[in-house]
């Protein structure tokens, strides 16, 4: 999403703009041309040099700096502008942008810019609250601009409170949504996609649980992948790893839990994916105290949990419907029966005997199996690089009926 985006990240004056410079080093990873401005006090935290090394081009510092004749230096860049951020952004540039002054080379450019802002305020956490910084925050927001919430922390001042800059990582997703929420040409723009994650866990006692080695890795891709490709999507997810940015989340636990947020959605959705390791079974008693040991043996009744994917295909309207099929052995055979008696659009078998694919990896390696069309397989790659064939693939479904 970044690849090619002219960003211009303006650094202000706060102990923040270290961390600029990794933010730098990010957005370039993720193929991104940046142009840095920094204030006068963004400088005596840190050096317009690294700055330039890491975003190999010049860095702006000075209005009247004019080295080229042929343009307005603060203009030029400013027109040139797909995406803006302001990271840290200290609450005098805030106030200043919110005003509409224009008194140096960082000012001056933000006036002129008309391409979104993102604004990442950092500062101590009474400067953050004050009513003024709010008020002009506000404000800003009434322009059009977003704001990332700072975060809440250790600060440099030595006591916790909000104010902290969010990791660069943090402002890179923020920025990759923000181009995402105006890029009207995307191929899942204005489609409502749910997916479910993770594995469930089913209760025996406040304390024990049954659960599977799912770890959410593969639906988290499909969810990242899907919100890049312009999609509004619905996470819900069992897993504990660290949400995805950009998506509406849902925690769940049980599989109960989990197919009554999904039958939530599953009305207005467009595309719901079944990428969750659901208990087939659950403990037919739940103790509301923890099991005591005594005998030495302990059986425990387990009844059936309600086929999630099953019920959705059974009251299937226009809703394009894929689950997965975790196998160890007969991959087609198994794969076929899902994509019959469940009523899906497509299945994605996985070998889950393999170190490489299947539970808690990073990598999968899937056939795709879809009515009366011949199965594709996609070797071993990244969950990323899967979930995006899965979705070029049902997208190309899609349009062809
Ligand atoms: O989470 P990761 O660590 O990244 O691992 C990914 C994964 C291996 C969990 C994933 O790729 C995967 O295969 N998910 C489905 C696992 C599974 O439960 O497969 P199954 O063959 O038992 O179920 C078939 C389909 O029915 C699945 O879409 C499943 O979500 C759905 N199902 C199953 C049982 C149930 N009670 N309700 C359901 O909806």
């Amino acid at each position: 999403m970044l690849h090619n985006k002219r960003i211009t990240l303006f650094i202000t004056g706060g102990i923040a703009s270290y961390k600029a410079a990794e933010l730098t080093r990010q957005f370039i990873k993720a193929g991104a041309v940046v142009r840095v401005v920094m204030t006068d006090n963004a400088q005596k935290f840190i050096s317009p040099l690294t700055l330039q090394v890491l975003s190999k081009n010049k860095v702006y510092t000075d209005t009247f700096d004019e080295q080229d004749a042929e343009v307005v230096s603060h203009i030029h860049l400013a027109d040139s502008t797909d995406l803006t951020v302001i990271a840290p952004a200290t609450a005098n540039m805030i106030a200043k942008m919110a005003n509409g002054i224009a008194d140096d080379m960082s000012s001056t450019t933000l006036l002129a810019i008309t391409a979104p802002k993102l604004i990442v305020p950092a500062m101590n956490v009474n400067m953050l609250e004050h009513p003024a910084t709010q008020s002009n925050l506000k404000k800003l927001q009434s322009y059009g601009d977003t704001i990332l919430d700072p975060d809440t922390g250790f600060l440099a001042e030595g006591y916790e409170g909000k104010g902290r800059m969010p990791d660069p990582y943090k402002i890179v997703e923020a920025a990759t949504s923000l181009l995402i929420e105006r890029d009207e040409s995307l191929p899942l723009k204005n489609k409502k996609v749910i997916i479910a994650a993770g594995g469930t866990k089913e209760r025996i006692d406040p304390v024990r649980y049954i659960t599977n080695d799912s770890s959410g890795k593969m639906g988290y891709s499909l969810a990242t992948v899907a919100r890049n490709l312009g999609a509004q999507v619905t996470l819900v997810s069992a897993s504990s790893i660290e949400q995805p940015f950009g998506v509406t989340f849902i925690a769940v636990e049980s599989a109960r839990d989990m197919q009554e947020q999904m039958l939530k959605h599953y009305e207005t959705a467009d595309i719901v994916i079944m990428a969750a390791a659901v208990s087939d079974y659950r403990s037919k008693e739940q103790s509301t105290q923890k099991i005591k040991k005594s005998s030495d043996d302990l059986e425990l009744v387990l009844e059936k949990n309600p086929d999630i994917l099953a019920g959705m295909g059974k009251d299937k309207k226009r809703q394009f419907l894929i689950g997965f099929a975790a196998e160890t052995n007969d991959l087609e055979k198994y794969a076929m029966d899902k994509l019959v008696r469940k009523k899906a659009d497509m299945i994605v078998a996985n070998d889950v005997s393999k170190q490489d694919a299947g539970f808690n990896a990073d990598t999968n390696e899937v056939i795709i199996f879809q009515p009366d069309r011949e199965p594709i397989a996609i070797d071993l790659k990244s969950k990323d690089e899967i979930a995006f064939d899965i979705l070029k693939i049902a997208i190309k479904t899609i349009n062809e009926k």
